[in-house]
């Protein structure tokens, strides 16, 4: 009776280790681009016959939404384009057959996205792996130095402002997705507001020679 009671706490002590294991969350910047680096133990010994990723659509809808099946083809295939829009947004290479390279992020773009891997000679259990996508709505990082400016990214996405203000002038300049913003000298330095479309801004202060 003990036995089976450590047994089974062991069992989910293990399951829990597992699922730890199989999960990541991945946070990009909206307008920008993101590497999802899928990461699953692999069945040794086993050749993979594809890689399937799903994003779930609704229930009773397949959630598949791409495909790389390597003795096949070396292009990733696509399914439901008109819903995911990721068409020339998304990127694969063969080397590195389970990593998937989203550029342009929309908000739409957040969800969990499940790699499913399937092998030649197995019928058991696929690999999985979870990749939990996390898309910020504005982004304006702290400036770092390069050389004698100092350099950041304002992300907004469409239609975003970036509001420049030092006295006596201050100036707004539209920022369309995103705009790198590099003050190397006196006149430039202030303070900085990146705005989205909702009117949230970051603030950051850019000096010459930081
Ligand atoms: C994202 O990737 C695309 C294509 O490689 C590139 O043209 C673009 O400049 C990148 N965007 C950012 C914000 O770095
Ligand atoms: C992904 O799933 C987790 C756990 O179910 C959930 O907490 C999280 O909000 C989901 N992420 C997205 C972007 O939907």
């Amino acid at each position: 009776m003990l036995t089976k009671t450590i047994n089974i706490l062991l069992l989910f002590v293990l399951a829990t280790l597992a699922c730890a294991q199989n999960r990541d969350s991945v946070t990009g910047c909206i307008a920008g681009n993101v590497t999802m680096e899928f990461k699953p133990a692999l069945l040794s010994g086993k050749e993979v016959r594809y890689y399937v990723w799903n994003k779930v659509r609704g229930v009773n809808k397949d959630p598949s939404f791409a495909k790389f099946e390597p003795r096949f083809s070396p292009q990733l295939e696509i399914y439901f384009n008109e819903e995911h829009q990721v068409q020339n947004r998304i990127f694969h290479i063969p080397e590195k057959p389970a990593t998937l390279y989203l550029t342009d992020l929309r908000k739409s773009d957040q969800e969990n996205y499940t790699l499913i891997i399937s092998y030649f000679d197995y019928i058991g259990v696929p690999t999985e792996y979870i990749i939990d996508l996390q898309v910020q709505d504005v982004c304006f990082e702290k400036p770092k130095a390069v050389g004698k400016c100092a350099v950041s990214t304002c992300y907004t996405g469409e239609n975003g402002v970036l509001k420049v203000l030092k006295t006596p002038s201050s100036t707004v300049q539209a920022v369309k997705g995103y705009k790198q913003v590099k003050v190397c000298d006196d006149k430039t330095s202030g303070s900085y507001s990146c705005c989205n479309t909702a009117g949230t801004c970051l603030v950051q202060v850019f000096q010459e020679s930081m």
